[in-house]
């Protein structure tokens, strides 16, 4: 047994997510969370809301409330439906919890102790009549390429091109419309990264195995052009961390918060602490799970991300870590996953494209999004996500082979043996054969589990579902039946217990219906087996059992078509 700290990155708070965030970091962190937990493991599983930043402030403008208010209401939504996909987290925190604030202010201190932060003076666009300054993208105005009326000081969405805000033509506040702005000196806090630059490189090039993915876009942004650059982590807004050295204040920094990007990846650690304090326990409970000097070195941490937060995961929460210079846990193994595409094009929060993860739950339960998605996770290369292909692959994959073996297993055993175990015959040739191929079969699902291999996983555990339909198919007990009953009888039994061992090894994907399978076959084990042999003889003669619902459902030709046309345009 194992200890194993599992992250996924945190999502944004700013509105629901699409299927492409789900299977970029959470569903999958969730599968391999159910899994080492299976096999005896204790698992930590951490996962939070992103809640600082200018699009949470902008977000809760839109939505006309005070941004907490906001930021509260939005958890509850992302947390029912993260509830409703199944996502097994220890804790799903918030980035804007008091733990939070105190963890982020304790490792600035700290950092600031080693001569890692660095006051820079800059300029910025003052709003008088807001009383604040403005990040880039808070200043509109008239783009100098192409004339648009409401480029952002960040870019032009009209014409892409990069701008600077003192580039726009009669520039105004995006906050008020106001165009009583002003140029104003503004203090920052700047991590010095760079002077870490070796010691990230000699931890990265320690790593055994990482994905080329991840050490790819490390190695990238550490050595490409003028490599390794320092960052401001403060910003000029009202939401966040306030800036604070410890439980020191900060002198000239009392208007500021940390920049979001610094306080996410802390909250993995305030999350583990949220989780502890929610429970009851002491400090030492999450702290074991963090400090190598309290009980962390003998934990295996893993983090889940879609490609594009790599860096953050690979160099900046690294800096900030190797930086405290104090013992806590670094990452082990990073997995990082491409892009799931949309129907020909991208999935779009800004534009509301795609399917948000609130109305897949309203259309089919999370086991057929689970199963397709997990099956479809986009690992070497980005994915696409089609309606054609999320029906082929539910009606064969779950209702032709698994819901139908499950199905046809137990209604012929009620309707000639009743709803028990049936006794008499015995396995030959046929059964040693199908127990042989399932074990290694379980061999390699068990690498590639443990590799987090996730598309293997699904193909290798559809071969075992496969694997019995096959056998199923060959020994007809319906026709051995009408000779030799005791015969079909062996068939049937060993059958039944397919459906328990099915139940068992599909739970870290289709976790509703393994419950709905165990339940049926009222098995108590579901103990991960070591030997299939000895699994398929765990429900004896005489046990008694009852035939399941429906497993799944097919997808008919008319709600593709009805789906993919409700789905076609934008959310509004
Ligand atoms: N909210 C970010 C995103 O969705 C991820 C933050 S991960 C963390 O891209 F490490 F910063 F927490
Ligand atoms: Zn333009």
């Amino acid at each position: 047994m194992a200890r194993i700290l599992i992250t996924s990155a945190i999502p944004y708070i700013n509105g629901i997510k699409h299927l492409g965030n789900l299977v970029g970091s959470q569903l999958p962190a969730d599968l391999y969370a159910r899994y080492a937990r299976a096999r005896g493991n204790e698992v930590m599983f951490i996962c939070a809301t992103d809640e600082h930043g200018t699009p949470a402030e902008l977000a809760a403008a839109k939505a006309g409330k005070p941004v907490a208010d906001y930021c509260a209401e939005m958890w509850a939504v992302q947390k029912e439906l993260s509830d409703g996909f199944r996502l097994s987290f220890d804790k799903f925190g918030r980035s804007s919890s008091p733990q939070n604030h105190r963890l982020t202010q304790y490792f600035a201190g700290k950092l600031a102790e080693n001569g890692l932060i660095e006051e820079v003076s800059e300029k910025q666009v003052y709003s008088v009549a807001d009383g604040r300054f403005l990040p880039d993208r808070y200043i509109e105005g008239t783009c100098p390429n192409c004339g648009y009326d409401r480029a952002r000081g960040d870019q032009c969405e009209n014409c892409t091109k990069q701008l600077d805000p003192t580039d726009l033509i009669d520039p105004r506040s995006a906050v008020s419309g106001s165009t009583d702005l002003e140029v104003r000196e503004t203090k920052h806090l700047y991590l010095r990264q760079s002077t870490l630059k070796d010691q990230l490189d000699a931890w990265i090039d320690g790593q055994e195995g990482w994905p080329i993915l991840t050490t790819s876009i490390a190695k990238k942004w550490l050595h490409d052009g003028d490599g390794l650059q320092d960052r401001g982590i403060t910003r000029d807004l009202d939401w966040g961390v306030p800036v604070r050295k410890g439980d020191e204040p900060w002198p000239g920094m009392e208007d500021k918060v940390f920049y979001v990007w610094f306080d996410a990846p802390i909250e993995y650690i305030a999350a583990t602490k949220e989780w502890a304090d929610a429970e009851g326990l002491d400090d030492s409970a999450w702290r074991r799970w963090w400090r190598l000097d309290e009980g962390a070195d003998d934990v295996r941490y893993v983090q889940f991300m879609g490609k594009d937060n790599v860096p953050f995961h690979t160099l900046s929460f690294p800096a900030t870590i190797i930086g405290s210079g104090e013992p806590w846990k670094l990452v082990d193994y990073i997995k990082s996953f491409n892009y799931l595409n949309y129907d020909g094009g991208q999935f779009s929060t800004s534009q509301g494209r795609g399917v948000f993860m609130d109305q897949a739950l309203a259309i089919l339960p999370a086991d057929y999004w689970r199963w397709w998605l997990l099956s479809h996770t986009p690992e070497t290369s980005d994915a696409e996500f089609t309606w054609e292909n999320f029906q082929a692959s539910v009606n064969k994959d779950l209702a032709d082979v698994l819901g139908n073996f499950v199905s046809r297993v137990t209604k012929f055993c009620r309707s000639r043996f009743g709803e028990a175990v049936p006794g008499g015959g015995a396995g030959g040739a046929r059964e040693a054969a199908l127990t042989a191929d399932l074990q290694a079969r379980l061999t390699a699902y068990e690498g590639h589990m443990d590799a987090i291999e996730v598309r293997k996983s699904a193909a290798e555990l559809r071969a075992m579902w496969a694997a019995g339909n096959e056998y199923l198919q060959e020994a007809a007990p319906w026709a051995v039946f009408k000779e030799d009953p005791d015969q079909a009888a062996a068939i049937i039994r060993l059958s039944l217990n397919l459906i328990r061992l099915y139940a068992v090894l599909s739970a870290p994907f289709i976790p509703d219906a393994s419950a709905t399978m165990l339940t049926a076959l009222k098995a108590e084990d579901a103990e991960w087996p070591d030997d299939v042999g000895a699994a398929l003889d765990a429900l004896p003669a005489g046990h008694g059992f009852s035939v399941p619902e429906n497993l799944f459902r097919k997808i008919s030709d008319e709600e593709r078509e009805e789906w993919q046309a409700r789905f076609a345009g934008v959310r509004s």
